[in-house]
């Protein structure tokens, strides 16, 4: 082993414009604000980049939806199709995840539709009910204009998919032209909800006071409890209180507001990505990109000298090859050990690493995994004071959250300092939010359209 010279406090330096002061997260925060107020009002929507969709869902669960449904959820990690008994006092639930190939999740929308029903048919026959009719809720978590609980009109891809000939298209409509193509299935559609609203529902389904889901996995966004009275786009009956609205988070950034805090490495990833110039702060926050900021920071230092020798790997230079799992497992090892992270060096060929290497690539991890949690902490004060209730659980989902050591930590520390005095919360792992919330959602539409709560 050659000498070991202490970079650190050089990389240390380099990181600092990787740290968001809370100066700057309070604008954020105001930004952020008058974009949700953009988004919701009728005047001001057709333009707004953080669009607020309505949801159509105004009921939260009450705890008696029972029955058999079906559900599936696409666009996380996964795409699965689950079927879930809603009972007294439990919740039973099968799921199978079925692969989407690269060239399906690039290809047509038709062949998208033509394989989920596939799966969804082939589903049914190995669960014994493919003769049945069943109620289905559909967890789709990309952009939808929804024109009702069972209308939703896609918006724009995002996270790695981009089937041609479905922007513009109901996509309900989508899934119930390939199963009518079939021919064989039986069935009823009864809503389509977001991933983050899923997690809401499924949530509050065990905590009376959750009014908020917020998603942190692949992707990043937010559903949230509005008054009706603020939500102007709905159009019907202002007969209910409140409505879900789905904010759509992701997006913010796109016009430019977080350009202030923004890195030479966020421009290099959204330049390399798919959708260049659309869903900024997704890319600051989400798993789909965590891993390959820490990986340009690390090619940068590198270069510089002041990593690795001087030296990298051909894996070290080659995009998406540094996994965000990587940035949990190398988080993971205490303070001092470096087991975990001499791992994933040695993957990457970089087996040359000395310990101060080590400790700077756990520093460039904690910076950039901190930054997404500070930002995402922004996000959820943002709507705990827009709400202005004194007590309120966010249901959580997604792998960063449920994969990083400190995620949780670091969020709490966090909201607390930038909420409004007086104004308490709880973030609740909301496991399986995406599938259960499918159901939950059809359970509550059955409970109202067969007219009895
Ligand atoms: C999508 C959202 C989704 C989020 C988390 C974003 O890319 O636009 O609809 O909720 O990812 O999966």
């Amino acid at each position: 082993m050659g000498m070991d010279i202490n970079n650190l406090p050089l990389i240390r330096e380099e990181c600092e414009i990787l740290h968001m002061t809370d100066k700057q997260l309070k604008e954020i925060m105001s930004r952020l604000h008058n974009d949700l107020v953009k988004g919701l009002s009728r005047d001001t929507h057709p333009t707004a980049i953080v669009k607020c969709w309505l949801t159509y869902i105004q009921d939260l669960p009450n705890g008696k939806e029972r029955g058999k449904f079906l559900a599936l959820d696409l666009g996380g990690t996964n795409f699965r199709v689950l079927i879930i008994n809603l009972g007294e006092n439990h919740f039973d639930m099968q799921s199978k995840i079925y692969a989407i190939p690269s060239h399906i999740m690039t290809g047509t929308g038709v062949a998208l539709f033509d394989h989920i029903a596939e799966c969804l048919a082939n589903f049914m026959k190995e669960h014994n009910v493919y003769e049945e009719r069943l109620a289905l809720g559909f967890t789709f978590s990309f952009p939808l204009k929804q024109m009702g609980l069972t209308k939703g009109i896609l918006q724009r891809w995002t996270k790695g998919f981009s089937c041609s000939g479905a922007i513009g298209e109901d996509v309900v409509q989508g899934l119930k032209d390939a199963i009518a193509r079939r021919g064989d299935l039986n069935l009823s559609v009864m809503g389509i909800l977001n991933d983050a609203t899923g997690t809401l529902m499924s949530c509050a389904h065990k905590e009376r006071n959750c009014r908020v889901g917020v998603i942190i996995g692949t992707g990043s966004n937010a559903c949230y409890v509005e008054k009706t009275e603020n939500c102007e786009l709905f159009e019907g009956e202002p007969t209910k209180p409140a409505m879900l609205i789905n904010t759509e988070w992701g997006a913010f950034g796109d016009d430019g507001a977080l350009d202030f805090v923004r890195t030479e490495f966020d421009r290099e990833v959204d330049s390399n990505s798919i959708n260049p110039g659309k869903q900024i702060q997704e890319k600051m926050i989400s798993g789909m990109y965590m891993g390959e900021l820490v990986r340009l920071a690390l090619v940068k230092f590198t270069t510089m000298g002041l990593l690795f020798g001087g030296r990298g790997s051909d894996l070290l230079f080659q995009r998406n090859s540094f996994y965000t799992k990587y940035v949990s497992e190398i988080e993971s090892d205490k303070p001092g050990d470096y087991t975990s992270c001499m791992d994933v060096l040695e993957e990457l060929g970089l087996s040359h690493a000395t310990e101060s290497d080590m400790a700077a690539v756990r520093h460039v991890c904690e910076c950039v995994s901190r930054r997404a949690a500070h930002l995402v902490s922004a996000g959820i004060a943002t709507l705990l004071n827009k709400m202005n209730e004194p007590k309120v659980t966010v249901g959580i989902d997604g792998s960063v959250y449920r994969f990083h050591p400190h995620f949780h930590t670091l969020m709490c520390e966090k909201i607390a300092q930038l909420v409004r005095p007086g104004i308490t919360f709880d973030l609740m792992l909301s496991e399986d939010g995406s599938g259960r919330g499918a159901a939950l959602v059809a359970a509550v539409a059955c409970r109202e359209t067969l007219g009895f709560a």
